[in-house]
């Protein structure tokens, strides 16, 4: 699924399931990043006129999703907390050398940003599937499904402003980079712990 190298351990959501709190305070700062990304990208790469445009429209969804997140935790009984570290993106980072032409770099941008909306996307799967909290199951669900666009719309883009050859290559030495991240992974209650 999602070209990913390595599934997420299922048990991982046992973990999630004893701090809801939690999860969704992680939560909420993801989307919140989401649409920080898509911000930057429209200020680093402004020539790029399709990117800007589907940047905007992205902007307005992962804000509705920070939103929607935030309404859950308001539901609870609960205030939004302070943003949690995301050890997953900080190692993922390290990944490309910096540096390089601009095209190479918006590249690089575009596969990092594919790549963490890919493993969301799983995480939310996973979540809609084995959470016992059913409403947050339906939650998930639907989630999933706007965060696996996002996916095929970065690595598009990648492709479609990269050398198409080049870009598959680098794609592919990233999965098997992030492959190894995750293997230590799954034992914390954040969507990418
Ligand atoms: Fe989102
Ligand atoms: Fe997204």
């Amino acid at each position: 699924m999602l070209g990913l190298k390595l599934p997420t351990d299922p048990r991982w959501v046992n973990i999630v399931e004893k701090n809801i709190e939690e999860i969704l305070t992680d939560h909420a700062f993801c989307e919140q990043k989401a649409t920080s990304t898509a911000i930057s990208l429209i200020v680093s790469f402004p020539e790029y006129t399709e990117l800007v445009q589907e940047m905007v429209a992205l902007v307005k969804e992962e804000i509705s999703h920070f939103k929607m997140v935030h309404d859950k935790i308001l539901e609870r009984g609960w205030v939004l907390g302070r943003d949690r570290r995301d050890d997953y993106v900080i190692e993922l980072l390290k990944f490309f050398p910096k540096g390089g032409s601009r095209t190479t770099q918006l590249v690089h941008r575009l596969l990092y940003a594919a790549l963490i909306e890919a493993r969301s996307c799983e995480r939310f799967r996973l979540l809609s599937e084995e959470l016992k909290d059913k409403e947050l199951a339906t939650f998930y669900r639907n989630l999933m499904v706007s965060e696996a666009n996002h996916y095929t719309m970065f690595l598009g883009f990648a492709r479609q402003y990269g050398e198409k050859k080049e870009v598959d290559t680098k794609w592919q030495q990233l999965l098997e980079y992030e492959s190894q991240i995750i293997v230590k992974l799954g034992k914390n209650e954040t969507i990418h712990g």
